[in-house]
């Protein structure tokens, strides 16, 4: 499974990266204002910060939602850096955006997926990969892990090569049970990648191995 950080800051990108476990970088309209970055010119800059720092796969969204305007939005996104994933919304126009790029040999990442109807649409139209949001399912009551159950399904019964990318993450336990489930990549807040190195008995264990060590160390003298 591939690891993607969903942040637009610098700083926890960097971190994730030296981790050694990234493999890419979601970002949104919200994600990047939350970091400031307004204007053309700014977001230009902020996408290429983020492609120095990691491998591949960094999905730049588009903000039109006109065929017309997305594919001239998506095609300049893709000209920055090959490591562009050029993110388009599930709308009508979106999907039509999707099968264009896609025949243009740019990779594109349909996000706002809530229902499997959606992400067949999405695999149909060629996307690299469909981005279900389980947390906001979560949110009003749904269980979005069932959405990514039924995309698996789906996706495997025609061999669509299109991604299952579980995004809106919230904890470790999302992770393990996407993993669970066979979702090829998760993207997610560094806390909950962080969160899965956590345990109270490895950090017991360790500090038990060190006093050992010590008190084996002092004896010896
Ligand atoms: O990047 C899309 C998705 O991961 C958003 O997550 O937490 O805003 O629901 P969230």
């Amino acid at each position: 499974m591939k690891f993607f950080i969903d942040t637009a800051n610098l700083d926890q990108i960097k971190e994730a990266q030296d981790l050694g476990v990234l493999d890419g970088v979601t970002t949104n309209p919200t994600l990047m204002a939350k970091e400031g970055i307004t204007g053309e010119a700014n977001v230009t800059a902020h996408y290429l910060a983020i492609c120095d720092i990691v491998d591949d796969n960094v999905s730049a969204e588009v903000i039109s939602t006109t065929y017309d305007e997305m594919i001239k939005e998506g095609e300049a996104l893709a000209k920055l850096n090959p490591k562009i994933v050029v993110k388009i919304p599930m709308i009508k126009d979106g999907v039509k955006a999707i099968k264009y790029l896609t025949s243009k040999g740019i990779r594109t990442n349909c996000t706002l997926i809530f229902s499997a109807g959606q992400a067949l649409l999405a695999a149909k139209a060629g996307a690299s990969y469909v981005s279900p949001f389980l947390g906001r399912l979560d949110d009003i009551g749904n269980d979005g892990l069932n959405l990514i159950e039924d995309i698996r399904l789906i996706f495997d019964n025609y061999e669509y090569p299109t991604e299952i990318l579980a995004a809106s993450i919230r904890s470790p336990l999302h992770i393990i049970n996407c993993a669970k489930l066979g979702a090829d990549v998760i993207t997610s807040p560094l806390s909950a990648i962080v969160g899965l190195l956590k345990h109270p008995l490895t950090d017991s264990g360790l500090a038990q191995f060190l006093a050992d060590h010590d008190k084996a160390a002092k004896a010896a003298l």
